[in-house]
């Protein structure tokens, strides 16, 4: 198989959409013959060439990390920019990885849905979306804590490079939890209302000098 890889993470090749992506493509590269080709879509001046390398594809796997419960804007422009090859004959075979920060799996079942639209309206065979909640800060993680995960996409990498599939069974274990079940999702809710919880990403605010832009609403009429 040859693969084309989007990495669509705004945070390139320091996200943790790359790391996933190392190890589902080192399960890839296991069966013989296989190759593949990663891109980064953060490189925004390049999107002249993501298209032409949509076009020539047999394989397409486009990762991101969930943002606002759907897709980062680059995400949103690389999608946009197919248009002209809807429904043309010979497009890929497409998969999807998505990724966020919230442990909950329920998050990204709207995208998961926008995605296999998009499938069809390219004329795209849909290869289906592995899903993952929990996933901001892995590259700082200790081992132990991350070996599982790892495993999962390696494998998840293996099966699809032997079969062009995705593990039905390994996306439906990696997606897990769904939900959180309810006293553990009160306890998330209060503390996403902390202070000590919020200061992670109201730092990265800060440092994008966007803090003081945070409440802002640029589409509300
Ligand atoms: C602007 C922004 C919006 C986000 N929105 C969500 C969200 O709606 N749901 C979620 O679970 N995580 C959300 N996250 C967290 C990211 O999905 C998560 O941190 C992910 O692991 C980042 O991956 P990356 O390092 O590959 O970019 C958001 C992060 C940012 C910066």
């Amino acid at each position: 198989m040859k693969l084309t890889v989007f990495n669509g993470s705004p945070r390139g090749k320091g996200s943790s959409t790359r790391v996933l992506l190392e190890h589902f493509l080192h399960g890839f590269m296991t069966a013989g013959g296989n190759t593949y080709e990663l891109v980064y879509l953060n490189r925004v001046r390049e999107g002249d060439k993501f298209v032409n390398l949509f076009q020539e594809a047999e394989h397409v796997l486009l990762a991101f990390p969930l943002y606002t419960d759907c897709m980062p804007a680059i995400v949103k422009a690389f999608i946009e920019s197919l248009e002209s090859l809807c429904g043309r004959e010979g497009n890929p075979d497409i998969g999807f990885m998505v990724q966020g920060g919230f442990p909950e799996a329920i998050h990204s079942r709207y995208v998961e849905k926008y995605l296999e639209k998009l499938a069809s309206r390219l004329g795209c065979r849909y290869v289906g979306t592995i899903i993952k909640g929990g996933c901001e800060g892995i590259r700082a993680r200790p081992a132990k804590r991350t070996r599982k995960l790892f495993e999962s996409f390696y494998q998840l990498g293996q099966i699809y490079g032997e079969t062009g599939l995705f593990d039905g069974e390994l996306v439906h274990t990696l997606a897990q939890p769904e939900r959180l079940p309810g006293l553990l999702a009160m306890l998330f809710k209060l503390l996403v209302k902390t202070r000590f919880f919020m200061s992670y990403w109201d730092n990265m605010l800060k440092e994008n000098d966007a803090y003081e832009k945070r409440f802002d609403k640029p589409y509300a009429r």
